[in-house]
């Protein structure tokens, strides 16, 4: 097996047009890299997504983000995995939350779905994420990483964004909107497949390697 190819620049794109995607990837990143805008400051397009698993959307945004801005770009794809939805919302977390992006509405959703599943007193899920680095000649390196916990009804807290307010962490009886912004940043889906990304392909900034 070949080693991930590492980053070397000072330059990432952020590959997202989601504000609280690009505040959690921005904080993870700022000892690995200089400068790092997002698909969204920079007017890149926003691809369709569609792959069939998170790792194939990450890699096709990351990808789309890279030829676009001739930059190293890192994209996410991720979601809420509900078993007694059957995997749902999963890949179409964004989409239940409707053109307007209504995440009060998706987390309703939610709710009711549960409420007439086969398994209405279930509440366990877990958020996935897929982290993937690409650079303008193609190539990608791409990791996952999973938090497992439990829904909780009605929403609490205002950190955070999308399902965060009814989803508590494992570890935790707090939402990860009641949680602050640092500590998500340390156990969520995202931090864990940032951890392996890391491990494969960054150095500190100011590494002389
Ligand atoms: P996509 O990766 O652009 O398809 O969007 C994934 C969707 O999953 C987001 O819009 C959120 O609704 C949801 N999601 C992903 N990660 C998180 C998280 O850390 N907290 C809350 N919701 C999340």
């Amino acid at each position: 097996m070949t080693a991930p190819r590492r980053f070397t620049g000072d330059r990432l794109v952020i590959a997202t047009h989601n504000a609280g995607k690009v505040r959690e990837i921005a904080a993870l990143l700022a000892p690995y890299a200089k400068h790092f805008p997002s698909a969204g400051s920079l007017g890149l397009p926003e691809p369709a997504e569609t792959g069939l698993t998170f790792r194939q959307n990450a890699e096709l945004k990351a990808k789309a983000a890279a030829k676009a801005s001739n930059l190293p770009a890192l994209a996410d794809d991720s979601g809420l995995i509900i078993p007694a939805l059957g995997g749902k919302p999963g890949l179409h977390s964004a989409l239940w939350a409707g053109p307007q992006k209504d995440f009060a509405f998706a987390m309703q959703r939610v709710h009711h779905a549960l409420i007439l599943s086969d398994a209405p007193e279930s509440s366990v899920a877990c958020f996935t994420c897929a982290l993937s680095l690409a650079w303008p000649d193609g190539h990608a390196e791409t990791f996952e990483g999973i938090i497992s916990g439990a829904l909780t009804w009605p929403p609490r807290g205002e950190h955070g964004f999308g399902y965060d307010p009814i989803f508590i962490p494992v570890s935790d009886t707090r939402t990860f909107a009641e949680i602050d912004h640092d500590a998500k940043t340390r156990i969520s889906h995202r931090a864990t497949a940032f951890r392996q990304l890391v491990a494969g392909c960054f150095a500190p900034k100011d590494s002389p390697c």
